[in-house]
Protein backbone atom coordinates (compact mmCIF):
# COMPACT_ATOMS: atom_id res chain seq x y z
CA UNK A 1 0.00 0.00 0.00
CA UNK A 2 1.70 3.61 -1.28
CA UNK A 3 1.83 6.26 1.28
CA UNK A 4 2.73 9.51 0.36
CA UNK A 5 4.72 11.69 3.04
CA UNK A 6 2.31 14.75 2.27
CA UNK A 7 -0.51 12.50 2.72
CA UNK A 8 0.04 12.38 6.54
CA UNK A 9 -0.08 16.15 6.86
CA UNK A 10 -3.03 18.17 5.70
CA UNK A 11 -1.43 21.67 5.89
CA UNK A 12 0.04 24.15 2.81
CA UNK A 13 2.20 25.43 5.38
CA UNK A 14 6.00 24.15 6.00
CA UNK A 15 6.09 21.74 8.50
CA UNK A 16 7.83 21.94 12.13
CA UNK A 17 9.15 19.08 13.38
CA UNK A 18 11.21 18.10 16.81
CA UNK A 19 14.44 16.88 15.74
CA UNK A 20 15.35 13.19 16.81
CA UNK A 21 17.68 13.56 20.08
CA UNK A 22 18.93 11.15 22.05
CA UNK A 23 18.03 11.09 26.01
CA UNK A 24 15.26 14.07 25.11
CA UNK A 25 12.72 12.79 22.36
CA UNK A 26 10.82 10.70 25.10
CA UNK A 27 6.85 9.69 24.27
CA UNK A 28 6.33 12.33 26.95
CA UNK A 29 8.33 15.34 25.43
CA UNK A 30 7.14 14.26 22.00
CA UNK A 31 3.57 14.85 22.76
CA UNK A 32 4.26 17.90 24.61
CA UNK A 33 6.20 19.49 21.46
CA UNK A 34 3.12 18.08 19.37
CA UNK A 35 0.83 20.02 22.19
CA UNK A 36 2.69 23.02 20.99
CA UNK A 37 2.34 23.17 17.25
CA UNK A 38 5.14 20.32 16.57
CA UNK A 39 4.18 18.81 13.48
CA UNK A 40 6.09 15.05 14.45
CA UNK A 41 8.83 14.20 16.31
CA UNK A 42 11.02 11.16 15.32
CA UNK A 43 12.35 8.76 18.19
CA UNK A 44 15.71 8.97 18.90
CA UNK A 45 18.01 6.47 17.12
CA UNK A 46 17.52 2.70 17.88
CA UNK A 47 20.05 -0.42 16.97
CA UNK A 48 17.99 -2.35 13.47
CA UNK A 49 20.77 -5.39 14.42
CA UNK A 50 19.46 -5.17 18.06
CA UNK A 51 15.84 -5.51 17.20
CA UNK A 52 16.81 -8.21 14.78
CA UNK A 53 18.93 -9.86 17.76
CA UNK A 54 16.91 -9.33 20.26
CA UNK A 55 13.40 -8.49 19.16
CA UNK A 56 11.74 -5.29 20.52
CA UNK A 57 11.71 -5.87 24.10
CA UNK A 58 15.02 -4.08 24.67
CA UNK A 59 14.29 -1.09 22.64
CA UNK A 60 10.79 -0.86 23.69
CA UNK A 61 10.88 2.01 25.72
CA UNK A 62 12.42 3.78 22.98
CA UNK A 63 10.40 3.28 20.11
CA UNK A 64 7.39 3.46 22.02
CA UNK A 65 4.42 5.96 20.52
CA UNK A 66 1.74 7.13 21.38
CA UNK A 67 -0.62 8.97 18.33
CA UNK A 68 -3.17 10.21 20.40
CA UNK A 69 -0.76 12.40 21.92
CA UNK A 70 1.73 12.94 19.02
CA UNK A 71 -0.13 12.77 15.96
CA UNK A 72 1.79 11.06 13.34
CA UNK A 73 4.58 9.13 14.43
CA UNK A 74 8.23 8.25 13.66
CA UNK A 75 10.32 5.71 14.49
CA UNK A 76 14.53 6.37 13.74
CA UNK A 77 16.70 3.28 13.19
CA UNK A 78 19.95 2.92 12.36
CA UNK A 79 22.28 0.52 11.15
CA UNK A 80 25.04 -0.90 8.50
CA UNK A 81 22.65 -3.26 5.64
CA UNK A 82 19.55 -3.31 3.90
CA UNK A 83 18.29 -7.14 6.06
CA UNK A 84 19.04 -5.10 9.67
CA UNK A 85 16.96 -2.49 9.00
CA UNK A 86 14.01 -4.40 6.50
CA UNK A 87 13.85 -7.08 9.44
CA UNK A 88 14.00 -4.48 11.96
CA UNK A 89 10.74 -2.83 10.35
CA UNK A 90 8.74 -6.22 9.60
CA UNK A 91 9.73 -6.86 13.41
CA UNK A 92 8.42 -3.33 15.00
CA UNK A 93 5.02 -3.68 12.76
CA UNK A 94 4.43 -7.29 14.79
CA UNK A 95 4.08 -5.52 17.75
CA UNK A 96 0.22 -4.16 18.37
CA UNK A 97 1.03 -0.82 19.43
CA UNK A 98 4.42 -0.20 17.22
CA UNK A 99 2.81 -1.06 14.10
CA UNK A 100 0.59 1.94 14.05
CA UNK A 101 3.82 4.05 13.42
CA UNK A 102 3.39 6.19 9.76
CA UNK A 103 7.03 6.96 9.13
CA UNK A 104 10.37 4.93 9.46
CA UNK A 105 13.62 7.16 9.45
CA UNK A 106 16.73 6.00 8.56
CA UNK A 107 19.73 7.74 10.70
CA UNK A 108 22.48 8.57 8.14
CA UNK A 109 24.14 11.67 10.29
CA UNK A 110 24.88 10.13 13.53
CA UNK A 111 28.60 11.03 14.41
CA UNK A 112 29.02 9.10 17.46
CA UNK A 113 32.14 6.55 16.88
CA UNK A 114 30.91 3.51 18.18
CA UNK A 115 28.47 3.92 15.92
CA UNK A 116 30.07 5.31 12.44
CA UNK A 117 32.58 2.83 12.60
CA UNK A 118 30.17 0.36 12.31
CA UNK A 119 29.63 2.07 8.70
CA UNK A 120 26.31 2.95 10.38
CA UNK A 121 24.80 6.79 10.60
CA UNK A 122 26.78 9.38 9.28
CA UNK A 123 29.34 6.15 8.11
CA UNK A 124 26.58 5.87 5.20
CA UNK A 125 27.36 9.00 3.92
CA UNK A 126 31.11 7.64 2.69
CA UNK A 127 29.26 4.45 1.43
CA UNK A 128 26.56 6.19 -1.24
CA UNK A 129 25.97 3.01 -2.61
CA UNK A 130 25.06 1.56 0.29
CA UNK A 131 23.21 3.75 1.64
CA UNK A 132 21.12 4.06 -1.64
CA UNK A 133 20.33 0.42 -1.43
CA UNK A 134 19.48 0.13 2.51
CA UNK A 135 16.64 3.19 1.19
CA UNK A 136 15.82 0.90 -2.17
CA UNK A 137 15.14 -1.98 0.18
CA UNK A 138 13.92 -0.35 3.44
CA UNK A 139 11.06 1.97 1.09
CA UNK A 140 9.86 -1.29 -0.37
CA UNK A 141 9.68 -3.02 2.87
CA UNK A 142 7.50 0.50 4.37
CA UNK A 143 5.50 0.27 1.34
CA UNK A 144 4.80 -3.58 1.83
CA UNK A 145 4.08 -2.37 5.42
CA UNK A 146 2.08 0.61 4.42
CA UNK A 147 4.46 2.88 5.52
CA UNK A 148 6.64 6.05 4.85
CA UNK A 149 10.13 5.93 4.47
CA UNK A 150 12.54 9.26 4.75
CA UNK A 151 16.20 9.94 5.76
CA UNK A 152 17.83 12.26 7.95
CA UNK A 153 21.78 12.69 7.08
CA UNK A 154 24.16 15.29 7.07
CA UNK A 155 25.86 17.84 4.77
CA UNK A 156 28.69 16.05 4.55
CA UNK A 157 31.31 13.34 6.14
CA UNK A 158 34.19 16.09 6.67
CA UNK A 159 34.61 19.31 5.44
CA UNK A 160 36.41 18.10 2.32
CA UNK A 161 33.36 15.88 1.44
CA UNK A 162 31.70 17.92 -1.61
CA UNK A 163 29.44 14.96 -2.22
CA UNK A 164 26.76 16.28 -0.26
CA UNK A 165 24.50 17.30 -3.28
CA UNK A 166 25.32 13.86 -5.31
CA UNK A 167 24.19 12.24 -1.81
CA UNK A 168 20.89 13.63 -1.55
CA UNK A 169 19.60 13.32 -5.59
CA UNK A 170 20.38 9.59 -5.02
CA UNK A 171 18.88 9.48 -1.68
CA UNK A 172 15.67 10.63 -3.47
CA UNK A 173 16.39 8.75 -6.31
CA UNK A 174 16.46 5.60 -4.55
CA UNK A 175 12.59 5.88 -3.06
CA UNK A 176 13.27 8.05 0.36
CA UNK A 177 10.19 10.53 0.75
CA UNK A 178 11.48 13.18 3.19
CA UNK A 179 14.97 13.76 3.64
CA UNK A 180 15.93 16.40 6.39
CA UNK A 181 19.94 17.54 6.11
CA UNK A 182 21.45 18.61 9.45
CA UNK A 183 23.63 21.96 7.93
CA UNK A 184 26.97 20.32 9.60
CA UNK A 185 29.73 17.31 9.00
CA UNK A 186 29.71 14.98 10.61
CA UNK A 187 33.24 15.62 12.11
CA UNK A 188 32.09 19.11 13.12
CA UNK A 189 29.51 16.76 15.39
CA UNK A 190 27.29 19.58 16.78
CA UNK A 191 30.36 22.50 16.66
CA UNK A 192 30.21 25.32 15.06
CA UNK A 193 28.07 27.29 12.72
CA UNK A 194 25.46 25.15 10.44
CA UNK A 195 26.28 25.52 6.66
CA UNK A 196 22.66 26.45 5.82
CA UNK A 197 24.59 27.34 2.18
CA UNK A 198 25.09 23.65 1.80
CA UNK A 199 21.70 22.68 2.88
CA UNK A 200 20.56 24.40 0.13
CA UNK A 201 22.73 23.02 -2.51
CA UNK A 202 21.18 19.38 -1.52
CA UNK A 203 17.96 20.80 -1.57
CA UNK A 204 18.88 22.32 -5.28
CA UNK A 205 19.62 18.87 -5.67
CA UNK A 206 16.74 17.15 -4.86
CA UNK A 207 14.65 19.48 -7.23
CA UNK A 208 12.09 18.11 -8.77
CA UNK A 209 12.00 14.38 -7.62
CA UNK A 210 8.89 15.07 -5.36
CA UNK A 211 11.00 14.46 -1.86
CA UNK A 212 10.17 16.70 0.95
CA UNK A 213 13.04 18.51 2.25
CA UNK A 214 13.73 19.76 5.18
CA UNK A 215 16.45 22.25 6.45
CA UNK A 216 18.29 21.86 10.12
CA UNK A 217 20.43 23.02 12.05
CA UNK A 218 20.62 26.80 14.61
CA UNK A 219 16.71 27.39 14.31
CA UNK A 220 16.48 29.32 17.64
CA UNK A 221 13.45 31.08 16.94
CA UNK A 222 10.89 32.07 14.49
CA UNK A 223 13.17 34.66 12.74
CA UNK A 224 16.01 31.78 12.38
CA UNK A 225 13.16 29.79 11.30
CA UNK A 226 12.50 32.07 8.28
CA UNK A 227 15.71 32.61 7.37
CA UNK A 228 16.73 29.01 7.38
CA UNK A 229 13.59 28.30 4.93
CA UNK A 230 14.02 31.37 2.52
CA UNK A 231 17.94 30.62 2.90
CA UNK A 232 17.67 26.77 2.14
CA UNK A 233 14.65 26.84 -0.17
CA UNK A 234 13.69 23.67 2.20
CA UNK A 235 9.96 23.00 1.98
CA UNK A 236 10.09 22.68 6.12
CA UNK A 237 12.40 22.80 9.40
CA UNK A 238 13.40 20.84 12.33
CA UNK A 239 14.39 21.97 15.59
CA UNK A 240 16.61 20.32 17.86
CA UNK A 241 18.67 21.45 21.03
CA UNK A 242 16.52 25.13 20.90
CA UNK A 243 13.33 22.98 21.72
CA UNK A 244 15.03 20.94 24.57
CA UNK A 245 13.17 22.49 27.94
CA UNK A 246 11.50 24.86 25.50
CA UNK A 247 8.20 23.61 23.71
CA UNK A 248 6.82 26.59 23.48
CA UNK A 249 9.13 27.49 20.17
CA UNK A 250 6.87 25.33 17.88
CA UNK A 251 3.92 27.94 18.84
CA UNK A 252 6.59 30.85 18.20
CA UNK A 253 7.77 29.36 15.09
CA UNK A 254 4.77 28.17 13.51
CA UNK A 255 2.89 32.13 14.57
CA UNK A 256 5.88 34.09 13.31
CA UNK A 257 5.82 31.88 10.08
CA UNK A 258 1.92 32.74 9.61
CA UNK A 259 1.73 36.32 10.87
CA UNK A 260 5.23 37.81 12.13
CA UNK A 261 7.00 39.73 10.04
CA UNK A 262 10.46 41.37 11.91
CA UNK A 263 8.46 44.70 12.49
CA UNK A 264 5.35 43.06 14.50
CA UNK A 265 7.08 40.18 16.12
CA UNK A 266 7.38 41.54 19.69
CA UNK A 267 3.52 41.12 19.95
CA UNK A 268 3.73 37.05 18.64
CA UNK A 269 6.82 36.10 21.04
CA UNK A 270 5.57 34.99 24.29
CA UNK A 271 7.68 34.03 26.61
CA UNK A 272 7.10 31.52 29.19
CA UNK A 273 6.80 32.55 33.29
CA UNK A 274 9.42 30.97 35.54
CA UNK A 275 6.74 29.01 37.13
CA UNK A 276 5.05 27.96 33.56
CA UNK A 277 8.13 26.46 32.87
CA UNK A 278 8.85 24.68 36.23
CA UNK A 279 5.01 23.48 35.84
CA UNK A 280 6.22 22.04 32.05
CA UNK A 281 9.23 20.87 33.97
CA UNK A 282 7.18 18.56 35.57
CA UNK A 283 4.75 17.94 33.59
CA UNK A 284 7.62 16.03 32.05
CA UNK A 285 9.06 14.26 34.95
CA UNK A 286 5.74 12.91 35.71
CA UNK A 287 4.98 11.90 32.04
CA UNK A 288 8.93 9.91 32.04
CA UNK A 289 7.55 8.62 35.61
CA UNK A 290 4.88 6.69 34.55
CA UNK A 291 7.35 5.36 31.36
CA UNK A 292 9.98 4.37 33.29
CA UNK A 293 9.29 4.97 37.00
CA UNK A 294 10.46 7.80 39.69
CA UNK A 295 13.68 7.16 40.23
CA UNK A 296 14.82 6.46 36.64
CA UNK A 297 12.82 9.62 35.50
CA UNK A 298 14.84 11.39 38.17
CA UNK A 299 17.89 10.51 37.21
CA UNK A 300 17.67 10.66 33.63
CA UNK A 301 15.87 14.03 33.66
CA UNK A 302 18.71 15.32 34.94
CA UNK A 303 20.70 16.16 31.91
CA UNK A 304 16.92 17.93 30.49
CA UNK A 305 15.63 19.91 33.51
CA UNK A 306 19.21 22.72 32.87
CA UNK A 307 17.45 23.37 30.02
CA UNK A 308 13.74 24.06 31.32
CA UNK A 309 15.64 26.81 33.99
CA UNK A 310 18.03 28.28 31.47
CA UNK A 311 17.77 32.22 32.93
CA UNK A 312 16.52 31.57 36.13
CA UNK A 313 18.25 34.11 38.77
CA UNK A 314 20.76 31.81 40.59
CA UNK A 315 20.50 28.91 37.74
CA UNK A 316 23.86 27.32 38.37
CA UNK A 317 23.20 26.70 41.79
CA UNK A 318 19.40 25.30 41.00
CA UNK A 319 20.80 23.28 38.11
CA UNK A 320 23.47 21.34 41.05
CA UNK A 321 20.19 21.41 43.40
CA UNK A 322 18.17 19.59 40.67
CA UNK A 323 21.14 17.39 39.99
CA UNK A 324 21.31 15.68 43.12
CA UNK A 325 17.58 15.58 43.74
CA UNK A 326 16.18 11.93 43.56
CA UNK A 327 12.78 12.16 43.90
CA UNK A 328 10.14 13.95 42.36
CA UNK A 329 9.02 15.67 45.38
CA UNK A 330 12.80 17.00 46.40
CA UNK A 331 12.64 18.23 42.64
CA UNK A 332 9.11 19.93 43.38
CA UNK A 333 10.81 21.62 46.52
CA UNK A 334 13.43 22.25 44.65
CA UNK A 335 11.88 24.32 42.20
CA UNK A 336 8.76 25.71 44.87
CA UNK A 337 11.76 27.54 46.70
CA UNK A 338 13.21 29.18 43.59
CA UNK A 339 9.73 30.74 42.81
CA UNK A 340 9.51 31.79 46.15
CA UNK A 341 12.75 33.34 45.99
CA UNK A 342 14.09 31.27 48.77
CA UNK A 343 17.79 31.12 47.63
CA UNK A 344 18.46 28.84 44.58
CA UNK A 345 17.54 25.30 46.37
CA UNK A 346 20.98 24.21 47.56
C1 LIG B 1 21.85 15.35 22.64
C2 LIG B 1 21.59 15.15 21.17
C3 LIG B 1 21.11 13.92 20.72
C4 LIG B 1 20.85 13.71 19.36
N1 LIG B 1 20.33 12.51 18.96
C5 LIG B 1 20.00 12.33 17.64
C6 LIG B 1 19.35 11.13 17.22
O1 LIG B 1 19.06 10.21 18.01
N2 LIG B 1 19.04 11.03 15.89
C7 LIG B 1 19.32 12.04 14.99
O2 LIG B 1 19.03 11.90 13.81
N3 LIG B 1 19.92 13.17 15.38
C8 LIG B 1 20.25 13.34 16.67
N4 LIG B 1 20.79 14.55 17.08
C9 LIG B 1 20.96 15.64 16.10
C10 LIG B 1 19.75 16.59 16.11
O3 LIG B 1 18.59 15.91 15.69
C11 LIG B 1 19.98 17.79 15.16
O4 LIG B 1 20.19 17.30 13.87
C12 LIG B 1 21.15 18.67 15.58
O5 LIG B 1 21.15 18.91 16.97
C13 LIG B 1 21.15 20.00 14.82
O6 LIG B 1 19.97 20.72 15.03
P1 LIG B 1 19.90 21.98 16.10
O7 LIG B 1 20.99 22.95 15.71
O8 LIG B 1 18.52 22.52 15.94
O9 LIG B 1 20.17 21.38 17.45
C14 LIG B 1 21.08 14.75 18.43
C15 LIG B 1 21.56 16.00 18.88
C16 LIG B 1 21.82 16.20 20.22
C17 LIG B 1 22.32 17.55 20.68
Amino acid sequence: MRRDFSDLFDTGRPLIALSPMAGFSCVTYRGICHDFGADYAPTELTSARSIVMNGVDRSYRFMRIKPETEGVTCIQLFGNTPEDFTEAMKIICEDELLSRVDIFDINMGCPVQKVVKTGAGSGLIRTPKLACNIVTKARETAEALGKVLTVKTRIGYDESDKSGPEFARMLAGSGAQAICVHGRTAKQMYAGKADWEKIRAMRGATEGTGVYFFGNGDVRDGESARRLLEVTGADGLMIGRAACGNPWIFSEVKEYLENGSPCNVKDIKKTPSLSEKCDMLITELDGRIEEVGERIAVCEMRSVMPHYIKGFPGASGIKIALCRASTRMEVRQILDDCLLGKGNGV
